[in-house]
């Protein structure tokens, strides 16, 4: 499968879009697949796992007891740590629940003695800024919880992962314009370019959608755009080979395209996902504009 990136989320990232992104969709289980691949092949990986909070996925089972679950989760990061390039960049999200609270935290001490936590980012998915004339904005979606104890959870971590801890990566495409347009000439390192650093928080609200059966049918996703910002800040270029090892229907894939990769591989497990991750890609190459 070949696809055009977009050319507008290509310049806002600061590359050219490669003329066609090579997609390699396997199903199947992402242990046995990324030991296919060549070691050291692969430039980004961007991934949510399944996070064993009970998710209700088609076939695979989010039940696990606490052990056996960060077993596994240490087995299949060791594959991506064989695979991944050595100025690599694994870019880890997972969220929480108010009953598992520790999840993230396990999860990260457990891989430990396989990557160094570079940076962290928090994924926002919804926000409430207030003004200093007391107005309000909110933005962005969220599941309520309807609690006396716990706040409604509106953000996940997406871990920065690296084989070393000194990968160089490219705060600026990933950047959004100064305030104070003073800052720009006030500061060498800005080059006279009026782009800052973001930060680690990042909003990316899921898009609106009529129908999640028709346009969503997964019940763990993240956006698309979040997948795209991850390779942007990585910052290798065209040339940049991704891999979603849970692959879902696809916002991985749809992320690297955006972006202009040359390759991005992905595996899901299940029939129906990976399904509709094919005809996402295959609509994204048919019908550009849509997305
Ligand atoms: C959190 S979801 C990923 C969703 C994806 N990021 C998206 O936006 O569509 C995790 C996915 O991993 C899949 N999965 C579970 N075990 C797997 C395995 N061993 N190999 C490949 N995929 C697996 C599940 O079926 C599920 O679709």
């Amino acid at each position: 499968m070949r696809c055009c990136g977009s050319a507008n989320a290509a310049i806002l990232a600061g590359v050219q879009p490669a003329r066609e992104t090579v997609f390699d969709l396997r199903l199947g289980d992402c242990v046995e697949g990324m030991g296919e691949l060549e070691a050291g092949s692969v430039d980004v990986v961007v991934t949510s796992p399944p996070y064993n909070l009970g998710i209700g996925y088609r076939s695979y089972g989010d039940d696990a007891g606490r052990g056996e679950f960060l077993d596994w989760c240490h087995l299949w990061a060791a594959a991506v740590r064989r695979v991944l390039r050595d100025d690599g960049s694994f870019f880890l999200n997972v969220g929480a629940s108010p009953k598992n609270p520790f999840l993230p935290h396990e999860l990260l001490l457990k891989l430990r003695d396989l990557f160094e936590l570079q940076n962290t980012i928090h994924w926002i998915k919804s926000i409430t800024v207030e003004g200093r004339d007391g107005s309000t904005v909110s933005a962005g979606h969220f599941k309520p919880i309807n609690s006396p104890r716990f706040v409604n959870d509106c953000h996940e971590y997406l871990f920065h992962l690296t084989k070393g801890g000194g990968v160089e990566i490219d705060r600026r495409a990933v950047g959004v314009p100064y305030q104070d347009k003073s800052n720009i000439a006030r500061w060498g390192h800005t080059g006279g370019e009026d782009r800052r650093c973001r930060g680690n928080t990042w909003f990316i609200p899921y898009k609106t959608i009529q129908s999640r059966d028709r346009e969503r049918p997964h019940p763990a996703t993240f956006p698309v755009e979040l997948a795209r910002r991850c390779l942007a800040l990585h910052g290798k270029g065209e040339g940049t080979v991704a891999l979603d090892p849970f692959l879902g229907i696809g916002h991985a894939a749809l992320g690297a395209a955006e972006y202009g990769a040359a390759k991005f591989i992905g595996f899901e497990i299940d029939e129906f996902y990976y399904g509709e991750a094919q005809r996402q890609v295959r609509a994204l190459q048919e019908e550009p504009e849509l997305f």
